[in-house]
């Protein structure tokens, strides 16, 4: 039985020769643009397996339809995967795998940017630079927050958090962290672990990295805005669902935080009502892995769980419990 792998979004190279070298046939969606569900049920039915972005919806009747089809696995090109039904993939005996530690460095290169930004009021400079707003220097001007020096609490402390702490550690920041997990790594570069609320009240900064589970959705709601620093400001460049986007437009109208620096939103690609107005924000879209070098990493990544597969071996990256 020739092995059909199915891609359901154009695929950097490498990935795609990999992909090439190792299956019989690819069917491959080579335009950048998400395919309907409906269509990637029927697709995917036949297909040894599928490839996908996190713009694809994986949910239960998709992977019913693959695995009836006989495809045994699902390869998502991000480290993420909450756009995959893990638990109903582990259920029809479908592996998931995803692409981490390829992306740590530019995601933790745009949280470091955010940073920057947000303190400094990088991209609210530009915009008076470019309609000709600025009349001359002054002692009061565009005051922004000291990066120095101040306090960086990183929530979720995995790969990405750690690459941000050692980027902070250049900039002379303290680092507090908490997650559910004990983390050496960071506690060797000086972070301290603290619960929660500890973080939520000391820090100058509070950067997201946790993965989105039932857990974490909402885990930045009204009541954890409101513990933050009126100084404080938010990054995140984990996932949206992860921060109550509602209640962090009211928080930064009332002035509950300084501002906040956001890659990712609940409702991809549409944020909040509100936020765009919030002028102590910098919003960018999706950014986090967004370099030519780490997107064909990602793609590699992924083409190398499925050729693993299609050898018969285990994917370096699985997910399933
Ligand atoms: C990931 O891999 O989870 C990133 O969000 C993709 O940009």
């Amino acid at each position: 039985m020739p092995q059909r792998v199915f891609i359901t979004r154009l695929l950097p190279d490498p990935g795609l020769s990999v992909v090439a070298a190792a299956a019989d046939e690819v069917d491959h969606h080579a335009l950048d643009e998400a395919l309907p569900a409906d269509e990637i049920r029927r697709r995917v039915v036949g297909a040894s397996a599928m490839i996908c972005m996190l713009t694809d919806a994986i949910d239960a009747t998709i992977l019913e339809a693959a695995a009836q089809g006989g495809c045994g696995l699902v390869a998502n090109v991000a480290a993420g995967y909450n756009n995959i039904d893990v638990a109903a993939a582990t259920r029809l005996g479908i592996l998931v795998t995803n692409t981490p530690g390829v992306l740590t460095e530019a995601t933790a290169d745009l949280a470091f940017a955010l940073i920057l930004a947000v303190a400094r009021r990088v991209v609210e400079g530009d915009r008076v630079m470019r309609r000709g707003a600025f009349t001359g220097w002054s002692p009061f001007y565009m005051l922004g927050t000291e990066v120095s020096g101040s306090t960086l609490g990183l929530i979720g402390p995995g790969r990405i958090a750690e690459a941000v702490a050692r980027r902070a550690r250049g900039f002379g920041m303290a680092l507090i962290h908490h997650g559910r997990r004990p983390a050496p790594a960071l506690e060797a570069l000086g972070s301290r672990p603290v619960a929660l609320n500890d973080l939520l009240e000391t820090a100058d900064f509070v950067s997201l990295h946790t993965p989105l589970t039932p857990d974490t959705h909402h885990l930045i709601n009204a009541s954890a805005l409101a513990r933050m620093k009126p100084t404080a400001i938010l990054i995140n460049t984990a996932r949206g669902p992860v921060v109550d986007e509602a209640a962090l437009v009211e928080a930064l109208r009332r002035g509950q935080i300084a501002g906040a620096g956001l890659d990712v939103y609940e409702r991809e690609p549409l944020m909040a009502e509100g936020l765009a107005e919030c002028p102590n924000t910098v919003l960018l879209p999706h950014l986090g892995s967004a370099t030519r070098t780490t997107r064909g990493a990602m793609a590699a990544t992924a083409a190398a769980n499925v050729a693993a597969w299609l050898r018969g071996e285990r994917p370096p990256h699985l997910v399933n419990p």
